[in-house]
């Protein structure tokens, strides 16, 4: 959703908060803008509709004079149109008052009309200047920006993320954070608020996470946290893993691309740390295995891409730690009846650790007395901070709008925790953990062989298609989840019409679609794991070949009874049948990329659509 930067320190703040800006664009790319407290001591403000280098082009135009306290804010549109007006910052106090808001005030029209009756009047149509009203009524009872904030957050109900600075105390940014993210950068002399570290990484690695409805005060020499009430807390130190540089494109055409060609060491670097002899401990959950013992069933849940690892993870984790697991889409999970109790282990996936719709998941698990796990890409992110336990994932900060890496390390880390769970349920042989080890190791290499081997074709395979209309993708097995994903991030990023279907359920509705022509991507199981499914998948190909169907088959080195009815085919490395998505998903992901490209889109930024949603 939003991206919400906020400085104070001695250096002038309009590049900084633009910089940290164009490293947030990926939360929003609808408006941007920035308020900025100058020299003399006046608070400017400047903010434009549409990407970030329309605001920079408008400062190029006419400069805002700099300061040395700012705040910044990159939108993605809930209440009100992408517009000039409804773009952030919002204004109070005669403009000497700045507000910059993430989420959604769900009692913004009660808190409006209050406000109308006082005689105050609004230009946007954003739940946002509602809260910088209220602030500037405040301020003007209290003249103190920490007090009024207080007053503030406390009359707010729904998810926020909220900056304000004020003319009259230059030097100091106040924030607050309810169900939406907020973490500060502590620098020397200087200090840093961010929507997520990207904001602040080039200046400092070092990071406090604020915990749920908590407010901070930074000036360029303090950092202070309190409740809503004021009451002082501890917030929680951590150093941000990676550098500015794994942030930076580095001369990839796109994010994604970049991101997609990361993937060997997104595996790799999910598994260090996690393998001891022959068998998976995943560190971070030593201590832990009361969280595995005595549960009666598993629940995942997740949005989106990480809802098709989660149905990965499902096969992974009944196979090796022999207990039920059901997967759910965050958002229907809580608003229905889930029978779960402590005897319900719900792991959620998220790769912000920020999507509105998982944490409330988690939440309501909680509440009901589930034990929970997140696998997690973000440190110090909420998600992780509301689960009993957390495994990272360490695929390093994705930009690209489009999972891709974050997908294959959501998929190796429920992998490692099937096999950890295993084990420590005692459901898994040696030799079978010795096996999984080996061919876990293996994989970052085989990933890489699949992004040599098979980039170049399935790119001109995707120029042939781009005026494909739509395209549809078969699976069976874990591939079934890897055709869902074939799907989406076809739809995300080209906006052509996908489907994923479950390779058996063909014939029960979906063949009437196959007409001459159709495109039709179908994963194939490797026949040594199961010549049964396997065979099963030749004959669904040979039913869409006798209709016509152009089929593009993803199938593993050697088979060759796919040969006859495939068009084209798409070799990846022989492994185990649980690991195949890791490798079967990558030709989908580079011919979703090369099909968006060759339609001149722009593959890292696709319409609509923002990395965290951080709205329900
Ligand atoms: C698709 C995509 C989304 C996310 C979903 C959950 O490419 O990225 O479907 O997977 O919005 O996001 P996280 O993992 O951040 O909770």
């Amino acid at each position: 959703m939003c991206g919400i930067v906020g400085y104070v320190g001695s250096r002038p703040s309009q590049d900084i908060l633009l910089a940290g800006l164009a490293r947030l664009e990926y939360r929003g790319y609808d408006s941007a803008g920035i308020a900025v407290i100058d020299e003399s001591g006046e608070l400017g403000m400047r903010k434009k509709a549409g990407k970030l280098s329309a605001l920079r082009d408008s400062l190029t135009d006419a400069a805002l004079p700099d300061g040395s306290t700012g705040i910044g804010h990159t939108r993605w549109a809930t209440h009100g149109g992408p517009t000039d007006v409804n773009a952030h910052p919002h204004l109070a106090d005669d403009g000497k008052l700045a507000v910059i808001h993430n989420g959604i005030i769900e009692n913004f029209a009660a808190l409006r009309s209050e406000l109308e009756a006082e005689g105050v009047t609004f230009v946007s149509e954003t739940d946002s200047e509602v809260a910088a009203a209220l602030l500037g009524r405040e301020y003007r009872a209290s003249a103190d920006l920490q007090q009024a904030f207080r007053a503030v957050v406390n009359r707010l109900e729904g998810a926020f993320t909220l900056l304000a600075m004020h003319e009259n105390q230059p030097g100091l940014v106040v924030g607050a954070r309810r169900n939406s993210p907020l973490v500060i950068g502590l620098g020397e002399g200087e200090n840093f608020l961010g929507s997520d570290v990207a904001a602040f990484v080039e200046h400092t690695r070092n990071a406090l996470a604020i915990g749920q409805d908590q407010i901070v005060s930074i000036t360029p020499a303090a950092v202070s946290v309190t409740d809503f009430e004021g009451n002082t807390v501890e917030a929680q130190p951590f150093e941000v893993s990676w550098d500015a540089a794994a942030a930076e494109k580095g001369g990839w055409p796109s994010f994604m691309a970049k991101e997609v060609a990361e993937q060997p060491d997104a595996v790799a670097n999910t598994i260090r740390g996690r393998i001891q002899g022959d068998a998976v401990v995943i560190p971070e959950l030593d201590g832990l295995d009361e969280l595995f013992i005595g549960i009666n069933r598993v629940i995942i849940t997740a949005c989106g891409t990480a809802s098709y690892a989660a149905l990965v993870g499902k096969y992974a984790i009944e196979q090796w730690a022999r207990v039920p697991v059901d997967v759910e889409l965050a958002h229907e999970f809580r608003y229905r009846d889930p029978v779960i109790g402590d005897d319900t282990l719900v792991v959620s996936i998220s790769q912000s650790g920020e999507t509105m719709d998982t944490l409330m998941a988690v939440k309501y698990a909680r509440e009901r007395g589930a034990r929970t796990l997140s696998v997690c890409n973000t440190q110090g992110a909420t998600i992780p901070r509301e689960s009993d336990a957390v495994v990272y994932t360490h695929a390093g900060p994705e930009v690209a709008v489009a999972s891709t890496k974050a997908f294959s390390a959501q998929i190796t880390a429920l992998l490692l925790l099937g096999l950890h769970m295993g084990r420590v349920r005692g459901t898994l042989t040696s030799a079978v953990a010795s096996d999984a080890v080996a061919e876990l190791q293996s994989l970052p290499e085989k990933v890489a062989q699949v992004l040599a081997e098979e980039t170049e074709h399935v790119s001109q395979l995707a120029g042939w298609m781009a005026d494909t209309r739509s395209v549809l993708f078969l699976g069976r097995h874990v591939g079934f989840p890897i055709a869902l994903e074939g799907a989406l991030k076809l739809k995300e990023i080209s906006y052509i019409h996908a489907e994923g279907f479950a390779a058996g359920e063909l014939k029960h509705g979906p063949i009437a679609l196959i007409e001459p022509g159709q495109p039709v991507f179908v994963i194939v199981p490797s026949p040594r794991h199961s010549s049964l499914v396997h065979s099963k998948v030749v004959s669904n190909i040979q039913e869409i070949r006798a209709r016509g169907a152009r089929v593009i088959v993803v199938a593993e080195e050697g088979d060759a009874a796919v040969l006859p009815y495939a068009d084209e085919v798409i070799r990846i490395p022989l492994t185990g049948a649980l690991f195949e998505p890791l490798l079967a998903v990558v030709p989908l992901q580079i011919f979703a990329m090369a099909l968006a490209t060759a339609k001149g889109l722009d593959v890292d930024q696709p319409r609509n659509l923002a990395k965290s949603v951080t709205v329900e």
